[in-house]
């Protein structure tokens, strides 16, 4: 706990002098920086490569905070008490007297927002007197990042300081919910669209054919470079084959998101996978069927995101 609390005082340290830090949360690790500070946010768009047209997720610790940059609704009010904290993000109406740096909304009149649930962020965020706007730890458009060793090899050190809190739990992004106007998804996530519905009494769909494209919502994303076949029932020669169940014959090319098709470790395990599969050099990549069902509606949403070229 000691050595949290001086991580905690050092990743202040940095961000209180406008510097970007890696920060760890639930779904993904974070590239952090005072939301309020124009020259803090910058760097983030250069570290990540990050067009500047995309905007960016504010973290906070409280709700309190939150009521400062936002207009609150009931349909927010309704999925805060349940969700939060939790892998969810709002994006909701910004307020003409909020201080969020331009470079985080694009200059658009919506923000959106996450309350992480990580121990040592939230303890981060309490300790600070702004938001944190933080996309998730990676170059843009490629795999992100679930521990502190991932964000060394995305950023080198180019990064001042990266906070550790071990491996992401959810290990993929947050859901995101526009409750501008009617809700509506914008991005599939850790939390399921079903429990949502559920939530607000709504039937909310997401289709990822008819969507009007958001910023950050390319078709090409999480991308390892290299290219994946769905659906395949066996590895053609040279492929690194993912799978979700345990077979009798296993090869070394074999690699098992789950090995009884429990797909909340599928969903932990996949970007660790996909870059450790990255790393020994495999040219191309088949991938099992995965259930169309729970997250396993997210992780074929990556996967087909993913093998776009
Ligand atoms: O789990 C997560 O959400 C992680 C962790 C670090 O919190 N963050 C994350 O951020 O995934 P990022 O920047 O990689 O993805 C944020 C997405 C982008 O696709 C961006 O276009 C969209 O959120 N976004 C941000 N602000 C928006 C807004 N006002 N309206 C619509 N989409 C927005
Ligand atoms: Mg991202």
């Amino acid at each position: 706990m000691k050595k949290n609390l001086s991580n905690i005082k050092k990743g202040k340290y940095y961000l209180d002098k406008n510097e970007c830090i890696g920060i760890p949360t639930e779904t993904v690790y974070g590239l952090a920086a005072n939301a309020y500070s124009d020259e803090a946010t910058s760097k983030i768009f250069k570290l990540k490569k990050r067009p500047k047209n995309n905007p960016l997720i504010v973290h906070y610790a409280n709700l309190n905070d939150l009521k400062k940059d936002c207009e609150l609704n009931k349909n927010f009010y309704k999925l805060y008490k349940q969700f939060c904290p939790g892998p969810i993000t709002f994006v909701l109406k910004l307020k003409n007297d909020s201080k969020i740096s331009k470079n985080v909304t694009n200059k658009k009149k919506t923000l959106a927002v996450r309350f992480p649930k990580h121990k040592i962020t939230l303890g981060l965020l309490k300790k600070i007197n702004y938001p944190l706007a933080a996309p998730s730890a990676n170059i843009s458009t490629k795999i992100s990042a679930v521990s502190l060793g991932d964000v060394k090899e995305e950023f080198g050190n180019k990064l001042k300081f990266i906070l550790n809190g071990g491996r992401s739990k959810i290990g993929l992004e947050s859901t995101i919910i526009s409750l501008v106007a009617k809700p509506e998804i914008l991005r599939l996530g850790g939390m399921q669209i079903s429990v949502l519905c559920k939530a607000l009494g709504l039937k909310l769909k997401y289709n990822i054919l008819k969507k009007t494209l958001h910023p950050g919502q390319g078709k090409l994303h999480y991308s390892p470079d290299i290219p994946i076949r769905l659906n395949a029932n066996n590895p053609r020669l040279g492929e690194a084959f993912i799978l979700i169940k345990k077979r009798k014959k296993n090869d070394k090319n074999f690699f098992y998101l789950t090995k009884n098709k429990n797909l909340k470790e599928a969903g932990k395990n996949l970007y660790k996978i996909l870059r450790t599969i990255k790393k020994r050099k495999y040219k191309l990549i088949s991938v099992e069927k995965i259930p169309n069902k729970n997250l396993g509606i997210t992780i074929n949403d990556r996967l087909k995101r993913a093998s776009k070229k």
